[in-house]
């Protein structure tokens, strides 16, 4: 089997590479911190020196990272993916970032004979860990492909998009209206409780009835006890919503939902809950307004 290359191990990348791992993919791997490279290694894994290095060595690369900076970083910094990115080598992008820096690196890999496909996925760690997400895919056909044996290894279900920049905004809008709607069960919550209300009763009725979904189910308890480990970081949550609203003034949406719980997300980060699961907006909604 040909060699696969995985660059960011963090929630998400640790759990989709070992997954190729475990299903035996060959598999060279690299992160920035490179000690959290190890657990890959014991698990079979290869590690190179740098994304050029990985690049060198596998027919197609695949990157997990945490935002746009990062995945520009990768490509065109020192040692980054265009020293060796050549004809007959993919690079796969599955970080979620903006349809400029998607574009403006498929613009950089093709004219160097390379082939590139964003992939974001839908699905937080469990799923990652699982090989149940969705994954969200655009840009080269063959590539596409090509990358379907790995897809169906971490995902349970792939949609090719069409051309570079759907893959990316297709996730942006899935998770506007995922930010907007954790920012209204917050309120929810506070809400019942301040009226007296049994938080847990909440959660098992809205579980009944037409707004249950898998995240209130899985983040309410969580949430009720004022733990948030996190799965999805709450600043990746706030990097989503305001890529989101730059693709809403794009194409002149009207959006103040998203636009306020982009301010919540903000302001969760101001208090130093970035690193927290998103959930943790909760902690805001919860803070009393000082009376004027
Ligand atoms: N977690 C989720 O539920 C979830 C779900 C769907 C999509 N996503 C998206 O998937 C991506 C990864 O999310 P995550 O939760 O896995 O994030 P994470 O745990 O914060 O990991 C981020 C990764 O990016 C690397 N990185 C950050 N800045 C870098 C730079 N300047 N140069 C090179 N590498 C850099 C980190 O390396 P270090 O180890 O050195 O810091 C780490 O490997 C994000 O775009 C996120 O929005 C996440």
């Amino acid at each position: 089997m040909e060699e696969v290359g995985f660059l960011g191990l963090g929630i998400m990348g640790k759990a989709m590479s070992m997954n190729l791992v475990r299903h035996g993919f060959k598999v060279t791997v690299w992160n920035r911190t490179l000690s959290r490279c190890d657990e890959l290694v014991e698990h079979g894994a290869s590690v190179a020196e740098s994304p050029a290095a990985v690049v060198k060595k596998c027919k197609y690369t695949i990157a997990m990272l945490s935002d746009p900076f990062a995945a520009r970083s990768v490509v065109f910094d020192k040692d980054g993916i265009l020293g060796e990115i050549c004809s007959g080598k993919g690079y796969i992008d599955m970080s979620t970032v903006d349809t400029d820096t998607s574009s403006k690196i498929s613009e950089a890999i093709t004219s160097k004979g390379g082939y590139f496909l964003e992939a974001p996925v839908s699905g937080s760690k469990k799923p990652a860990e699982d090989g149940q997400l969705v994954i969200l895919a655009a840009g080269e056909k063959a590539l596409y492909e090509e990358a379907v044996p790995a897809f169906n290894v971490m995902g349970k279900k792939s949609f090719f998009l069409g051309q570079v920049g759907n893959g990316a905004k297709m996730k942006l809008v899935v998770n506007m209206i995922m930010g907007s709607m954790m920012t209204a069960f917050s309120e929810g919550l506070v809400l019942a409780d301040r009226g007296g209300l049994n938080p847990q009763t909440l959660l098992d009725v809205l579980d009944l009835g037409a707004i249950a979904n898998p995240m209130f189910k899985l983040k309410g308890p969580t949430m009720i006890q004022n733990s948030y480990s996190p799965a999805f970081p709450l600043k990746h949550q706030q990097k989503d919503m305001r890529l989101a609203l730059a693709l809403g003034d794009e194409n002149a949406v009207s959006m103040p939902v998203a636009a306020a719980a982009n301010e919540a997300f903000k302001k969760a980060r101001s208090m130093g809950l970035g690193d927290l699961d998103f959930s943790a907006v909760y902690e805001i909604v919860k803070v009393p307004e000082k009376s004027s």
